[in-house]
């Protein structure tokens, strides 16, 4: 187990900004951390990465403790925040030497360092260029690019993606899937969950400080999902059908399509369940031939658990 979060809780004042986080990631997952803004997340990443205590709680990087050990976590991580400061007149690989050094790399040691996380990120046509003048796009990744200075095992990123245009996303993507593919283990944090859905292994849904699902995609649909919306196409007598699934308890909000001789219903009933269900209308000689789910997307299905959240 690289990250190891143990009932991680932070509140401010009696505001609980996280509640009781428990989750643990393998060596070389991607892992998406989703939420609303305000949901948690960089209060998570900010204890990860020790620049924040928890009130409560403890986390292990690669075995060691943000709380008890934070210097030996330092040497663990690169941490990306959310926010690019302002570096008068310093150019980039200026900006990369000076973090190479606080980090007690050599000059030696800094100068075969630098050219290559600038070509790892796009970014060695930009050498001899001040950060300031960079784009939004290539600041995010001279900041990944520091983030990588001492090799860390783990990787923090507090919304990477945030304000950049779909090319530069698509860059950041490919810069990322590199990276797993060195064998980094990485967090990366967004508020919009189709972009991390598809480039991360696993995917954590976080709202109001509460972990309220964790698995892959399909896994997080299933959990975050509510009622389905089916829609049963039946052969023949469509008001015996519709007694019968009135009498269903996990069935609600029925709506008859006389026109197309269907009906609409939601349920709350899992995949077996539904296998029951089909059986139960053929023992009541209920003719369906057809029963569809009607499709959520992934985005809809988020947004409806997390609604209200932004307003925070
Ligand atoms: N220093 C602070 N003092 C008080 N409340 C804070 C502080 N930092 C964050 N919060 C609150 O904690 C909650 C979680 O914030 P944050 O972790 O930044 O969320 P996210 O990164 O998911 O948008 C928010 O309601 C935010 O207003
Ligand atoms: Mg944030």
């Amino acid at each position: 187990m690289m990250v190891d979060i143990q009932g991680l809780t932070k509140k401010y004042g009696s505001f609980t900004a996280l509640d009781n986080l428990t989750l643990s990631l393998d060596e070389g997952v991607v892992f998406g951390f989703v939420g609303a803004n305000g949901a948690g997340k960089s209060t998570t990443f900010s204890i990860l990465s020790t620049l924040l205590s928890p009130t409560a709680g403890d986390a292990f990087i690669n075995g060691k403790s943000v709380v008890r050990e934070p210097k030996e976590v330092r040497k663990q991580i690169g941490y990306m925040p959310d926010f690019f400061g302002v570096y008068d007149q310093l150019k980039a690989d200026e900006y990369l030497d000076f973090y190479g050094a606080s980090y007690g790399l050599s000059a030696a040691e800094r100068q075969v360092l630098i050219p290559q996380l600038l070509e790892l990120v796009n970014l060695t046509h930009k050498r001899y260029e001040y950060v300031d003048l960079l784009s939004r796009g290539m600041k995010q990744r001279l900041c990944l690019a520091r983030s990588l200075i001492h090799d860390p095992k783990v990787l923090i990123l507090d919304e990477p993606a945030s304000g950049l245009d779909p090319r530069a996303r698509v860059e950041m993507r490919d810069i990322l899937k590199h990276l797993k593919s060195m064998g980094k283990t990485i967090l990366i944090s967004s508020h919009i969950l189709p972009e991390l859905a598809e480039m991360c292994d696993e995917i954590g849904v976080i709202d109001n400080g509460k972990l309220i699902a964790h698995g892959n995609v399909a896994q997080i649909q299933d959990q975050l999902q509510g009622d389905k919306r089916l829609v049963a196409k039946v052969m023949d007598d469509i008001d015996k059908a519709r007694a019968f699934f009135e009498e269903d308890p996990l069935v609600s909000s029925i709506e008859v399509i006389y026109g197309k001789n269907e009906i609409a219903f939601n349920y709350r009933g899992k995949t077996n369940d539904q296998v029951n269900l089909l059986r139960k209308a053929m023992l009541a000689e209920i003719s369906i031939y057809a029963l569809t789910e009607e499709e959520k997307d992934l985005e809809d299905v988020f947004m409806a658990i997390t609604k209200g959240a932004d307003e925070v």
